[in-house]
């Protein structure tokens, strides 16, 4: 009896490797869409408001919903460690949250929900969809070619969008100026008045002028985003365009704002920067990620990560390596700038004329 030669399929390590990373990419967004869905429905707030862990049968009353989806949800959830189970008697167990649904609730201290909102809003997504046709023909910008507008023109046309952006960046300002408080304090000793350019909904000055209360603020944006900022004490928001004028002031703080332009914008927003301070006291105080830096640090991926985002959403946008900080920064006319690392993604260089 003759048997067929037994075929063997042989894999290499790196192979299986392969195929078991590669479904990174195909389900890579699912983990994004239900911690979205998980923010949408309430649940690390209604977790953190409930003194116990609370059962399926507890959250699913409170919320309202089908008891068998949200256990899908909450076991999906579990393992990718948003939350947690917890004994809540001999028999029975209760979700918790973990550090990271901390991190989820709408306004605690250093909530990031709004910022993965804003990040995976519908508006924000169809630009990353448009990347490659402007990668091959460099014409329409990718958000132009998704929204017929670029990023400042649609928020502006768009009441509800800029909301949602200045909400999402005042979580990342939270975590930020903290960090620069905290890492750099004598950075603010001395100054009377300080303006930030681009400074959104207020959140950085308030949080500045109350850690070093000698210190009045400006804080300088577009007329639609000022219009709804709320009223803070010492810190008066103006209206205004960057690439018109900037208000007079001992230092202009700058943070996440000049990776929003490609080098020829940057020169432009830095050279009115410089005229704003005085010539012989003054500074501009820039707190960017610095990419490609030499050692290693836990940031890293964020940066580059970031500098995609850029390409994708912004007016032809760029996290800039130390190098391309110089070029700009010496282009508008300054003559020397210090850096400092700080606990965040971002690092403080300040900029002397
Ligand atoms: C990425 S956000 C950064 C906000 C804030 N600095 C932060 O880090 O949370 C960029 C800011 O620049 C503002 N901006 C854009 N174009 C501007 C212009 N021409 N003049 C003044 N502000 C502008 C936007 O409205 C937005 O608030």
């Amino acid at each position: 009896m003759s048997s067929e030669p037994k075929r063997e399929i042989i894999h290499s390590k790196e192979e299986v490797a392969a195929q078991e990373e590669i479904w990174k990419y195909i389900l890579g967004f699912t983990p994004i869409a239900l911690v979205k869905c998980a923010i949408e429905l309430g649940i690390p707030d209604i977790l953190e408001n409930h003194e116990t862990p609370m059962t399926l049968l507890e959250l699913t009353s409170k919320l309202g919903c089908n008891e068998s989806s949200l256990y899908r949800i909450m076991r999906f959830l579990i393992h990718y460690k948003i939350f947690q189970e917890k004994p809540v008697s001999e028999t029975s167990v209760g979700y918790a949250l973990t550090p990271l649904s901390r991190l989820l609730t709408r306004h605690g201290q250093n909530s990031m929900a709004d910022l993965v909102l804003f990040s995976n809003s519908p508006i924000m997504l169809a630009s990353w969809h448009k990347l490659s046709t402007w990668v091959l023909d460099n014409k329409e910008l990718p958000f132009e070619a998704a929204h017929n507008n670029d990023l400042w023109g649609f928020t502006a046309a768009n009441p509800g969008y800029s909301k949602l952006l200045n909400d999402g960046m005042a979580c990342d300002a939270r975590v930020a100026v903290a960090a620069v408080i905290e890492g750099c304090p004598e950075v603010f000793e001395g100054l009377k008045t300080m303006v930030d350019v681009g400074g959104g909904d207020g959140t950085t000055l308030r949080l500045i002028v109350k850690a070093f209360p000698w210190i009045k603020g400006i804080n300088f944006d577009l007329p639609h985003v000022v219009a709804v900022a709320s009223a803070a004490t010492c810190v008066e928001h103006v209206g205004g365009n960057m690439f018109d004028y900037v208000p007079k002031a001992n230092a202009v703080y700058l943070m996440n704002v000049l990776h929003d332009w490609r080098d020829k914008e940057c020169i432009d927003i830095l050279k009115k920067c410089r005229e704003a301070i005085p010539e012989d006291t003054g500074k501009v105080i820039i707190v960017e990620a610095i990419i490609g830096r030499k050692e290693d640090h836990e940031f890293k991926e964020v940066g580059l990560m970031l500098d995609m985002m850029m390409m994708a959403q912004t007016c032809n946008g760029k996290e800039r390596t130390l190098e391309e900080w110089s070029y700009v920064i010496h282009e508008a006319g300054f003559t020397r700038y210090t850096i400092k690392h700080i606990r965040a993604y971002h690092s403080l260089i300040e900029v002397y004329p």
